[in-house]
C-alpha cells in the first residue's frame, strides 16, 4: 500500500526539525509589515469523548477546569504574538481542534474580545469554527454569531449506526439537523460537513445513505476525507476492527461513487476531497486559479502569514513553517515564562519554495509550469503517466487530465525532494 502525504504544506510536517524555535519565530514576526494581511488559527485541543478514528491532536477531558486554564494561556499567547507581530490586520480566522465547541458561551465571547482587542479583525473577515454536534447548543451558536463567526464546519463523518458504533461516535441525524437549524437561525449560513470514506463497515450503500442525509440538510460545502489509518502514530486507532476496514478497491469505488453522486446533485468538485455549491467562493477561486491549500484543507485564504496559536498549531510565514509544542505542560511553561512555545519547523530554501509552488499548483489547480531542465529527473519519473495519458506535458506545462485526479497526491509527490529520503510513513493515497 502506497504511503503519500496530503500536502497541506511543503515540506510536510514530518520534515520539521528542532533547529527552528521561538527566536526564529520572533525574528520573522517582527519582519511582517503593517500592510500585511493575517490569518489566525487557534487550536482547542479538547474533546468530551474519543472517536477511535481520530487523527487530530486532542485530549479527552471531563471537567471544565482544564479548558478554563487553557483559555487563560491562549489569551496570554494572543497578547504576546500580537505584540511581536509587525502586522495586525486579520482577514481570516479559524478555530479548530479537538472541539472548540467545548468552550462555554461566555468564555467564547471573552476569547473573541481578546482577539479583537489585540489584532485588527477586518469587517469583511471570514471567521470559521469547527463544531462537534454533540457538544454544541443554541446558546453557543448565538455566542458564535454575536462575536462575528460566519462559517461553521460540522463533524458528521457518517450517519450509519453500525459505522458509528465501530468508531465510537454516536450522533443521530436529528442532532446534526438541530445544529444546522441553530446555525441558520443565527444567520451563520456558510456550512460545511466533514464526511469520511474508508471507515469500518462502510460500503456503497452506507455511503449513499450518508450522502442522501447530507443533501437533505443542504450544506454549502462538503469535505470528503479518506480515512487515514495510522495506528503506529495514533495508538487508539487499534480499537478499530482492522478486518472491517474497506480495502483500497472499495475505498476507491466509494470515493468515485460519492464524487459522481454529489456532482449529479449539484455540487462542484474542488481539488482532492472538497465539494461545494457552484456559487461558493471555493468554486469561484478554482475557476480563477486562485485556490489555496493550507492545514485546514482547500481555502481562498491568501493571507501574507498564517499565525497558529495554541498547543501543536503551525504558523506559515513567507519563508518558514513553525510549530508550537504539542506537549501541554511545555506549552503552559513557555507561555507563563513569556516565551513563544515554538519547538520545531523548517526554514524554506529557494529550492523548497519552487517545489512548494509546483506541488500546491498541482494540488489546487491540477496543472503547473515546470522547467524541463531544472526538474529533468522529476519529468522523467512522470513518463509512465505521460505515456498512458494521465498527465500531459507540453511547452513546460504539466496538466493532469480527469483520469489523473485519483493520482493527484502521487503526481505532486514526484516533486517532493524529502520523500525520496524515505524517512516517514503517511496514510494510503486513495
Ligand atoms: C477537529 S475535527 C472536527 C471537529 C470536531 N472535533 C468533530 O470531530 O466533530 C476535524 C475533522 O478531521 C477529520 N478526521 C479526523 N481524524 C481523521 C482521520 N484519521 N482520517 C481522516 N479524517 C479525519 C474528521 O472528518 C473531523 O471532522
Ligand atoms: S470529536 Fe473530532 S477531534 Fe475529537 S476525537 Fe472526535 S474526531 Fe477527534
Amino acid at each position: 500500500m502506497e504511503q503519500i502525504p496530503r500536502y497541506t504544506s511543503y515540506p510536510t510536517a514530518p520534515n520539521f526539525h528542532s533547529g527552528v524555535d521561538g527566536e526564529t519565530y520572533q525574528n520573522l514576526l517582527c519582519k511582517l509589515e503593517e500592510k500585511d494581511i493575517l490569518s489566525l488559527y487557534f487550536h482547542i485541543p479538547f474533546c468530551r469523548k474519543l472517536c477511535w478514528f481520530c487523527g487530530c491532536h486532542t485530549k479527552i477531558v471531563n471537567g471544565y477546569k482544564p479548558i478554563e486554564n487553557y483559555l487563560e494561556l491562549l489569551h496570554q499567547e494572543i497578547a504576546m504574538v500580537a505584540k511581536m507581530s509587525g502586522a495586525k490586520r486579520v482577514k481570516y480566522m479559524h478555530l479548530g481542534g479537538g472541539s472548540p465547541t467545548v468552550i462555554e458561551a461566555p468564555d467564547f465571547l471573552k476569547f473573541m474580545n481578546t482577539v479583537r482587542s489585540n489584532f485588527k479583525v477586518l469587517d469583511e473577515a471570514e471567521i470559521a469554527i469547527e463544531l462537534d454536534p454533540r457538544t454544541v447548543n443554541r446558546e453557543k451558536v448565538l455566542a458564535y454569531a454575536k462575536s462575528g463567526v460566519n462559517r461553521a464546519s460540522i463533524g458528521v463523518q457518517d450517519f450509519d449506526e453500525k459505522v458509528q458504533k465501530a468508531i465510537n461516535r454516536h450522533q443521530s441525524y436529528e442532532q446534526v439537523k438541530n445544529v444546522v437549524e441553530h446555525l441558520r437561525e443565527a444567520k451563520i449560513n456558510e456550512i460545511n460537513f466533514d464526511l469520511i470514506y474508508g471507515l469500518p463497515f462502510q460500503n456503497l450503500e452506507t455511503i449513499k445513505e450518508t450522502i442522501d442525509n447530507t443533501i437533505k440538510l443542504d450544506p454549502n460545502r462538503i469535505s470528503l476525507f479518506g480515512y487515514a489509518h495510522v495506528p503506529w502514530m495514533k495508538k487508539h486507532q487499534e480499537l478499530i476492527p482492522a478486518k472491517a476496514l474497506p480495502g483500497p478497491d472499495l475505498r476507491m469505488e466509494m470515493f468515485d461513487f460519492a464524487h459522481e453522486y454529489l456532482i449529479s446533485n449539484g455540487y462542484v468538485s474542488i481539488g482532492l476531497d472538497h465539494f461545494v455549491k457552484p456559487d461558493d467562493s471555493l468554486a469561484i477561486a478554482q475557476k480563477e486559479q486562485s485556490l489555496q491549500r493550507n492545514f485546514q484543507g482547500y481555502t481562498i485564504d491568501r493571507a501574507d502569514a498564517l499565525l497558529g496559536l495554541g498547543v501543536s498549531s503551525i504558523s506559515t510565514l513567507p519563508t518558514a513553517y513553525l510549530q508550537n509544542t504539542s506537549d501541554y505542560r511545555s506549552y503552559a511553561a513557555s507561555i507563563k515564562n513569556g516565551s513563544l512555545p515554538v519547538v520545531r519547523g523548517v526554514e524554506l530554501s529557494i529550492n523548497d519554495i519552487k517545489r512548494r509552488k509546483i506541488i500546491m499548483s498541482v494540488m489546487c489547480g491540477f496543472k503547473t509550469k515546470v522547467c524541463s531542465n531544472e526538474f529533468a529527473p522529476e519529468i522523467k519519473s512522470l513518463l509512465p503517466y505521460i505515456q498512458n495519458g494521465i498527465v500531459s506535458y507540453v511547452d513546460e506545462h504539466l496538466t493532469l487530465n480527469n483520469r489523473g485526479h485519483h493520482q493527484l497526491r502521487k503526481i505532486a509527490s514526484k516533486f517532493d525532494s524529502y520523500l525520496s529520503e524515505g524517512k516517514v510513513s503517511f496514510s494510503q493515497a486513495v
